[in-house]
């Protein structure tokens, strides 16, 4: 300082010299002084001396009362009267005095009086670096859109520095530079213009901010600076597009997911920030089919089910999510989908050719039914399995993919089973398996396989002898197990011989039917039993058949009666057995012999005692027809004794015969022979007895009834006749009973005289339930209507004999109510009444 101050001495005395000797040249200026000093002195500083730089005495300046005069308002120095030099009074600044101005001065005079003299003196300030440059902020901001290309400016305020020359601004340096260089340029007023130039363009998206710093320096000694923190805020332009997370999405969504199922979401990021980073996304590029299926959120990217989706229509599907931003820019997201297999469809049967009916005599591995099988799921659920029921002859063969057919495994028989329904059974390997099923009806067919069969290989029937011709005896059947014509069954009489006659002459057998009829009346007397074959053939080709063996027994009926070999009857020759009056109990008097052609129980015969002229003398075997006396002969028995023996079969009913036995109770044969002469007379009278007692009484009551009935008539009429004549006196009528006036008209009869007598003198033709002595008829009591017929018959031939004395009255046919006929024979066989 005290260097500085002395060399800025030295420099003023040679400047004070020159102002000295300009000042001379001035009139009104006595002289004048100049100096210099550095700004900013402290007070008192020393400036100059002024006395002796005037060439003034000190003294002088005392007594002409130098002092300083300005027109400044501000006085900066003051004299030192008694050293006669000049010091600073007030600070000064020299960048308050000038400004920019340089040189920078002042000037005042210094007047003393007596004589008044002017001198005049100048001082210049000089600077000193006393300030640093200043910015007018100390930050300050820019937004500078990211976008801006290189090269362009930005202006800078400058920073400003009071001081002058060196100590002014000399240099402004920018940091960093890695975007911007600094331009300075000197403007024409001595300004400068900073602008900052942008040389790597900006990007947002990298760094948002930047700070820089600005500094200015001057060129004192030492050097001062000002800085200032550019706060630049790069503005984003949509200049980045959206860019998807992934470029491609994956995800897999089952089929038939419900609507509103979420795939996936997609995600697109940008860059950007504000409006420009808002993504929105639609999709882009799908056929609209796909549109239909998929939605997408449009803000969140959410990817949903919106449609039904079928695996088996298409397995995957592409969408493009377009991601867009508000400027324009997209990007496209790809997002596959795969679809995932349910087990939804149920395998198909398809029947691709089918036999309805298959011949029973196939042979194995006869193809019946070709199928087609498809499940349109995939992987398991599409693999399908195909079965059929075990139980079944039939097989199931897979032969190319997807195509099974059914093949008969085991012998089939129509008459066991004659249809069979098939179940097809597919299934697939879904989880749960999904089945179905197809019934396939198939019939076997007949071939005549199987004969007629008869139940039993033999018959034997029994039908009774007598039989009406066409008689049918039994019905053969014989069934076939095949059907329709090869069940049709036809019966054939096989031809053969029986007793000399071919069989055909005794049976027949419907052909249809199988009806067996005999063809004419046995009788068992002639044939008891015999065999025929018949056949019976179906009406299949070749026909096939079966032989039955048929035993035809024939029956006996009880149709003969017992006929008497012994003791022959010859008409109204007399033979008589003798018994000896002196027999004894027991005595074989003879044996009555008869036979039976009819068999069995029929000829069974058995013989009792029916009539004789003393039972107590004689028995007949029962058995045997043995006849023995029961007791001994007497000499009050009769000689001729007469015996009936009946002789009965046991067959149902049964049929008997009857013989007479004469028995002669004698010693001696002439004896015999006078007591057998009127034998036919008193054997009548005998036998009819008992029927002429009977009518006798029915004739006497008869009369007497009739008799009755007159006498009360009569006594009726006569009472009635008195009482009209009395009340009347009108000519008597004579009364005639019905019975006298209508004898022979045609008029109603009362029944009670309605008889038919009939008369007849030979009692050996009388109807009356007498077995007549010593006939061989026997009256055949059969209940069938020909038997009556038949006896109706003979009746009439009786009664219509024109030799047979008939006395008739017989009752009008037209007579109403009930006709009672009564018959009366009356037999005079040599006896009254
Ligand atoms: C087969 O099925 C049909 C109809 O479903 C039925 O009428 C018939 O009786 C069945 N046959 C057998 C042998 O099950
Ligand atoms: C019936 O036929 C069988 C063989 O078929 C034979 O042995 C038998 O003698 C025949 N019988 C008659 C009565 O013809």
């Amino acid at each position: 300082m005290m260097g500085f101050i002395r060399k800025t001495d030295l420099r003023g005395r040679g400047q004070a010299l020159f102002v000295i000797l300009c000042l001379f040249k001035l009139s009104s200026v006595t002289g004048q002084a100049r100096y210099s000093v550095p700004e900013e002195q402290a007070e008192g500083s020393f400036v100059g001396n002024i006395a002796r730089d005037l060439g003034l005495d000190v003294a002088r300046l005392k007594s002409g009362k130098a002092r300083i005069i300005t027109k400044e308002n501000r006085q900066y120095v003051d004299l030192n009267r008694d050293k006669g030099t000049l010091v600073i009074k007030e600070r000064i600044d020299r960048e308050e005095l000038c400004g920019k101005t340089t040189p920078c001065s002042f000037s005042f005079e210094v007047i003393l009086e007596n004589p008044i003299q002017l001198y005049r003196v100048t001082v210049e300030v000089i600077d000193v670096n006393d300030n640093s440059p200043s910015f007018p902020k100390d930050e300050t901001s820019l937004n500078i859109v990211e976008n801006a290309p290189a090269g362009t400016r930005f202006l800078i305020e400058s920073a400003f520095d009071p001081d002058v020359r060196i100590n002014d601004i000399t240099k402004y340096i920018l940091k960093p530079v890695d975007h911007f260089k600094l331009e300075v340029q000197n403007q024409p007023d001595g300004g400068k213009a900073i602008e900052m130039v942008l040389q790597n363009p900006l990007d947002r998206e990298k760094e948002e901010t930047h700070t820089l710093v600005l500094i200015a320096s001057d060129g004192g000694e030492p050097h001062r600076s000002g800085t200032v923190r550019i706060h630049i805020t790069v503005l984003d332009i949509n200049d980045n597009a959206p860019v998807c997370s992934q470029p491609v999405y994956k995800a897999e969504v089952k089929e038939n997911s419900p609507e509103g199922t979420v795939v996936t979401t997609v995600s697109a990021n940008d860059a950007d920030t504000g409006v420009n980073g808002e993504v929105t996304f639609s999709i882009a590029h799908v056929t609209r089919e796909v549109k239909l299926l998929f939605e997408v959120n449009v803000k969140t990217g959410e990817i949903k089910v919106a449609g039904k989706l079928d695996f088996e229509k298409s397995n995957t599907y592409q969408l493009n999510v377009k991601a867009s931003d508000q400027g324009g820019y997209s990007d496209m997201c790809k997002v596959i989908i795969q679809i995932i297999d349910e087990n939804d469809n149920v395998p198909t049967i398809q029947l691709m050719s089918f036999a309805i009916s298959i011949s029973e005599d196939s042979p194995l591995g006869t193809t019946i039914a070709v199928i087609n099988v498809d499940d349109v799921d995939s992987d398991g659920n599409g693999v399908v399995k195909c079965s059929i029921d075990s139980d079944m002859p039939f097989k199931i063969e897979s032969s190319l993919t997807g195509y099974y057919t059914i093949v008969t495994d085991n012998v089939l028989d129509r008459e066991i089973i004659p249809e069979y329904n098939i179940t097809v059974t597919v299934s697939d390997q879904g989880s749960p398996p999904l089945t179905s099923r197809k019934q396939i009806n198939v019939k076997v067919s007949d071939v005549n396989d199987n004969p007629p069969e008869f139940d039993l290989s033999e018959y034997s029937k029994t039908l009774p002898e007598n039989n009406s011709p066409g008689f049918s005896v039994f019905t053969l059947s014989a069934r076939d197990a095949d059907s329709g014509q090869n069940a049709r069954v036809s019966y054939f009489l096989e031809e053969k011989e029986v007793n000399g006659a071919a069989v055909s002459s005794l049976v027949s057998v419907n052909s249809e039917s199988g009806v067996i009829h005999a063809v004419r009346s046995f009788d068992f007397e002639q044939i008891k039993s015999f065999e025929f074959n018949v056949t019976a053939r179906d009406a299949g080709s070749p026909p096939l058949s079966s032989v039955a063996t048929v035993r035809l027994i024939v029956q006996d009926q009880n149709d003969n009666p017992p006929q008497v070999l012994y003791p022959v009857q010859i008409g109204g020759s007399l033979v008589a057995e003798m018994v000896p009056r002196s027999a004894d109990v027991g005595y074989l008097v003879t044996k009555v012999v008869a036979v039976d052609v009819d068999s069995g129980q029929n000829a069974w015969l058995s013989y009792k005692l029916q009539k004789a002229t003393d039972r107590a003398l004689f028995e007949v075997g029962l058995q045997n027809g043995e006849i023995r006396t029961i007791r001994g002969v007497t000499d009050k028995d009769a000689v001729k004794q007469r015996l009936t023996v009946i002789v009965e079969d046991n067959g149902q009913p049964s049929r008997s015969a009857t013989v007479i036995v004469n028995v002669a109770v004698a010693d001696s044969f002439p004896e015999v022979l006078s007591e057998f002469t009127d034998y036919t007379q008193d054997k009548e009278y005998n036998d009819n007895l008992t029927f002429y007692l009977v009518l006798a009484l029915a004739v006497v009551s008869f009369l007497f009834i009739t008799c009755l009935v007159v006498i009360i008539s009569v006594k009726i009429y006569r009472w009635r006749q008195s009482r009209v004549l009395y009340h009347s006196n009108l000519p008597v009528i004579p009364y005639y009973p019905p019975r006298y006036s209508d004898t022979l008209g045609t008029g109603t009869l009362p029944h009670v005289y309605n008889y038919e007598v009939c008369r007849t003198n030979d009692s050996r033709m009388s109807d009356c339930k007498f077995g007549t002595v010593g006939s061989q008829n026997v009256l055949i009591m059969d209940p069938s209507s020909t038997g009556t017929m038949q006896r109706m018959q003979s009746e009439k031939n009786i009664l219509d004999e024109p030799d047979s004395p008939l006395e008739c009255w017989t009752a009008p046919t037209n007579v109403t109510g009930l006709v009672t006929l009564l018959c009366f024979r009356f037999s005079f066989c040599g006896c009254s009444i």
